[in-house]
């Protein structure tokens, strides 16, 4: 028998309809924050991750020739495609925009727990607002994404950090631009690896003080609040160019902080420079949200990448977003019991006396498809015990009986499968019940 690839996902109806509640969902809060839809490849040049995504991405793509011979992967992750679809038409688009996409993402990861080479991830992005009401507007979907299936503040929290102040930090120790990418990216996995693996990598870049800055590092991760924040910096022998950079971006995480509090999101936020975020093209705000005690692999992740539609060939174009995963999520909602048990499509179930009745059944059957309603019925003539068996395992509301007797008279008999309750009613009435039946 053939098997599927490691890490990649078969989907049996029950497991589509799970998949199917949470893409819904994500759809709606998106539509409620007034995101527009749009889409892109999912087979892309391999350029375009080249240098964009980061080291971390590039050991992940699923990379191959085609057969004229171009260089193309299976795309991990959607923001490049779409800040070329931005640069490509910048100028003629009105900005702020707000775009959504929900699709399937390919990297080969090892596969383990949270972490397939398959997932599909809700992708929210704000191009073309610079302030922090575009952080804020996007972290507030990011929680309703999560808050839409029941999950509240004391499920999952939304850690929050800066790039910037963490390149301006850095620089105090001589570190460049482009060194900079490479120890955040270090920062990025302290959580993951242990201590001393870390201090071995950071040699490279800070020589013998390696043991003071990584304590330094470290205490900058363990601040919960911006006083605290404030204070490690003053205490800090910056030069005064990047203790001004520090500071202009001390007022921005204040007026995001403005907006938390009269949204009422402040219970879901958590300052946690730790999050440094994997991918080489953010730059300001960052963000990962999490499961309270952190035993899941992150639910999301995003933040603002200013330069990417640029480096793509676009104008300058401030940009922020974020992607939410569904291989974490789904494993979260069904630890909280908030998935629904979706028990099929069926919303009417028709139960047929024998081969006579089935003409008249099968007539009205078409015509209440057509009506919109999702119908089904049984192939064989089989005994009505059988028939309300299958009506019951359909997930059907209600069973309409066309029996010998029904159709001799034009009538059917309708039947509410949660309650019992039966009633007979004219051919022609059937309609206007079955509209005050499935409104009510
Ligand atoms: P990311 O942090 O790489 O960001 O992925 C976002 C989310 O996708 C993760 O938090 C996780 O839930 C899910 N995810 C990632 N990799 C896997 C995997 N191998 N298996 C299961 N789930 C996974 C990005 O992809 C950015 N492009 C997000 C973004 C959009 N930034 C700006 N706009």
């Amino acid at each position: 028998m053939f098997e599927s690839l490691p890490g990649f996902r078969e989907f049996y109806p029950d497991q589509c309809a799970v998949r199917n509640h949470i893409f819904k969902h994500w759809k709606k809060a998106a539509i409620s924050h007034s995101f527009s839809e749009y889409d892109v490849p999912i087979l892309e040049p391999l350029d375009l991750y080249i240098e964009k995504s980061g080291e971390e991405i590039i050991g992940q793509l699923f990379n191959f020739k085609d057969k004229g011979g171009r260089d193309v992967a299976l795309r991990p992750e959607l923001t490049p495609s779409l800040a070329r679809l931005i640069a490509t038409r910048a100028a003629s688009l009105k900005k702020p925009l707000k775009w959504f996409c929900i699709g399937e993402n390919f990297r080969y990861e090892r596969p383990q727990k949270g972490r397939l080479r398959s997932h599909y991830q809700l992708n929210a992005d704000i191009f073309g607002e610079l302030g922090a009401s575009a952080d804020a507007e996007l972290i507030a979907l990011c929680i309703r994404a999560l808050t839409i299936f029941g999950l509240k503040a004391d499920d999952f929290v939304i850690r929050l950090s800066d790039r910037n102040i963490w390149v301006d930090y850095l620089a105090h120790f001589g570190i460049n631009d482009k060194q900079s990418i490479e120890v955040l990216a270090v920062i990025d996995k302290l959580e993951r690896e242990d201590r001393e693996h870390s201090l071995k990598k950071l040699k490279t870049y800070f020589g013998k003080g390696t043991e003071d800055v990584f304590e330094k590092i470290e205490t900058l991760i363990s601040l919960r609040t911006l006083e605290d924040f404030r204070s490690f910096i003053l205490s800090q022998s910056l030069v005064d160019s990047n203790r001004c950079k520090i500071e202009a971006r001390l007022v921005e995480w204040e007026k995001l902080f403005d907006h938390f509090n009269a949204l009422q999101l402040t219970p879901y936020i958590q300052i946690d420079f730790g999050i440094v975020r994997g991918l080489a093209y953010y730059t300001g705000f960052v963000f990962e949200a999490f499961e309270k005690s952190g035993k899941f692999r992150s639910l999301a992740g995003g933040g603002r990448y200013d330069h990417l539609v640029e480096k793509l060939g676009g104008p300058k174009l401030s940009a922020t977003g974020f992607g939410m995963g569904d291989v974490t999520l789904t494993d979260l909602l069904n630890e909280k019991e908030l998935l629904p048990h979706i028990n099929g499509t069926t919303s009417i179930y028709v139960i047929i006396g024998g081969e006579v009745e089935r003409v008249k059944a099968l007539t009205s059957i078409s015509y209440l498809r057509g009506q919109g309603y999702a119908v089904d019925y049984s192939f064989k003539n089989i005994s009505y015990g059988k028939q309300f068996k299958l009506a019951n395992q359909s997930g059907a509301q209600l069973a309409l009986i066309y029996g010998a007797k029904e159709v001799s008279e034009n009538k059917v008999k309708i039947h509410d499968l949660s309650t019992g309750c039966e009633s007979e009613l004219p051919d022609n009435e059937l309609k206007f019940e079955l509209k005050r039946y499935f409104e009510k």
